[in-house]
C-alpha cells in the first residue's frame, strides 16, 4: 500500500480524447485571458494532481483560511494560497459563472476556468502572512505585488499538459508512484533542490537513503529567480553526479515543474505535501529550506512542522543540521556529529562559489564533486564571455 495523496485522492484535471477535442473547440468561442508562465506552471500542477486536493484556483474564503490557519476549508494543511491574478480590465470583462479560456505564454489555451468568484485582497497582508515580510527585495513578495489587483477563482479543466525541457524526466505523481511500485520501494525519501547538488546535499540524501529503500532526487524546475543557476546547467550537474556517485538501483532523478516561492518554512510544508502526492514517504528538510536572503531563521523550516499534527501532514520530514566537510574527521558532518570549530569546516556560500567560478577558480573537492565543478566552470566561463 502506497502513501495516500493529500486528501486521499490524486486529482487529475487533464482532459483527454473526445473530452479534450470538444473542449478545444469550445475554447475558440470563449472569452480569453492571457496568463504568464508562473501561472502556466500552477495550472499544470493543479491538472496533474501535484497540488492534490486542489482542483482549481482558490476563492477568497479558501485563501483566508490558508493564510490565517495554514489549513484548507476542509481541514487539510496548506500553507501557500494558489491564486489566479488578473488585471481590473480582464476581471471586469468576465461574468460570474462564465467559462474562460486561459491562454499561456505560447498562445495555447492551457485550461478552461469555470469562474465562480472575483475578489480582491489586501496584498500587503497577503505577502506578510505568506512570506513573513512585505519587503519588495524578496522575490516572492515582488512577484505577488506585481500581480492583480483582482483574483479569479474556479475549477479548472486542463487542455494542455505543460512540457518542459528534459520532458522525459518530468514524471507526474501517477508515474512516480508507478515507478516506485515497480522497483518495490516502500520507504521513499524525496530531496528538493533548486541548486546543483554539492557535497552537503549529497550527504543529506545518503544519510536519508540509509533509512529508506529509494531516493527521489526531485529538483524544482518551475520559475526560479534570475540569479539561480539555470535548469539545463543543473541538469548536467545532476547527471554527472548520479553517473559517478549514486547507485542507480536505489536512486531516481525526476523533475518537479513547480514554481519556487522562496517562502521558507511555509514552502517547506508545501514541498513536503507535494512530495507526498508524488508517492514519497519521507522528505528532507535541511538548513534554511526554500530560504532567500536572511528573511528566515536557519531552522524555521524545521520548527513549523511542530505546528501540525504529524498525521495530517502524512509524509515524514527528516530534519538535518547544517552540513559541511570536517577536515579533522575527514568526512561530511554537522555540529551534531563532529567536534571542532568553524576553521575545521569547509563550507562555501552560493555567492562565494559564483565568485570563484567567475574568477576561473574551481571550488574545492570537499565542497563539490570535481565533475560537478567542471560543469559549473564551463557554464560560468561561457556566461563571462
Ligand atoms: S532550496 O531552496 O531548494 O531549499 P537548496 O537547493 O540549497 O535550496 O537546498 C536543498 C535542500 O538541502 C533543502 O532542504 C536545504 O535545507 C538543504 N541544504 C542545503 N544546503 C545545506 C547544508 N549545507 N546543510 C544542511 N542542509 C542543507
Amino acid at each position: 500500500m502506497q502513501i495516500a495523496p493529500h486528501g486521499g485522492r490524486l486529482v487529475n484535471r487533464i482532459l483527454q480524447g473526445e473530452a479534450l477535442e470538444k473542449a478545444k473547440q469550445k475554447a475558440t468561442g470563449l472569452p480569453r485571458i492571457k496568463v504568464d508562465s508562473y501561472t502556466g506552471f500552477d495550472i499544470d500542477n493543479i491538472g496533474k494532481g501535484i497540488f492534490s486536493p486542489l482542483t482549481g484556483f482558490m476563492n477568497r474564503e479558501e485563501t483566508r483560511q490558508v493564510i490565517d490557519t495554514m489549513h484548507l476549508r476542509e481541514g487539510l494543511p496548506w500553507t501557500i494560497p494558489i491564486l489566479l491574478a488578473a488585471s481590473q480590465e480582464d476581471a471586469d470583462s468576465l461574468d460570474l459563472g462564465a467559462e474562460v479560456a486561459l491562454e499561456d505564454e505560447q498562445g495555447d489555451v492551457a485550461a478552461i476556468l469555470h469562474l465562480s468568484e472575483k475578489f480582491s485582497l489586501d496584498r500587503t497582508e497577503l505577502v506578510e502572512k505568506v512570506y513573513g515580510t512585505a519587503d519588495e527585495a524578496h522575490p516572492g513578495v515582488a512577484y505577488t505585488l506585481s500581480q492583480g489587483p483582482v483574483y479569479l477563482a474556479g475549477e479548472l479543466d486542463v487542455l494542455k499538459a505543460r512540457a518542459i525541457e528534459f520532458q522525459d524526466h518530468n514524471l507526474t505523481p501517477e508515474e512516480t508512484r508507478a515507478a516506485f511500485a515497480e522497483r518495490g520501494w516502500k520507504r521513499v525519501v524525496a530531496f528538493q533542490t533548486r541548486n546543483p547538488i554539492h557535497r552537503a546535499h549529497e550527504y543529506l540524501t545518503k544519510c536519508a537513503l540509509e533509512m529508506c529503500d529509494g531516493l527521489l532526487i526531485h529538483p524544482l524546475m518551475g520559475t526560479t529567480k534570475s540569479d539561480d543557476i539555470p535548469g539545463d546547467v543543473r541538469m548536467k550537474c545532476y547527471q554527472v553526479l548520479l553517473d559517478n556517485y549514486y547507485p542507480p538501483e536505489h536512486v531516481m532523478l525526476s523533475l518537479m515543474p513547480v514554481n519556487m516561492r522562496y517562502a521558507g518554512p511555509k514552502e517547506a510544508i508545501m514541498h513536503a505535501i507535494v512530495r507526498k502526492n508524488y508517492g514519497c514517504t519521507h522528505f528532507i528538510v535541511g538548513r534554511d529550506h526554500a530560504g532567500v536572503g536572511d528573511y528566515y531563521g536557519t531552522y524555521d523550516a524545521h520548527y513549523i512542522f511542530d505546528e501540525f499534527d504529524p498525521q495530517e501532514i502524512g509524509i515524514e520530514p527528516l530534519f538535518f543540521d547544517h552540513a559541511f566537510y570536517s577536515k579533522k574527521t575527514k568526512m561530511m558532518a554537522s555540529k551534531k556529529t563532529c567536534p571542532g570549530t568553524a576553521e575545521d569546516h569547509v563550507f562555501l556560500s552560493g555567492t562565494k562559489v559564483r565568485e570563484m567560478l567567475r574568477n576561473g577558480e574551481l571550488p574545492p573537492e570537499e565542497f563539490t564533486r570535481p565533475e560537478v565543478a567542471k560543469v559549473l566552470m564551463e557554464w560560468a566561463q561561457k556566461a563571462n564571455k
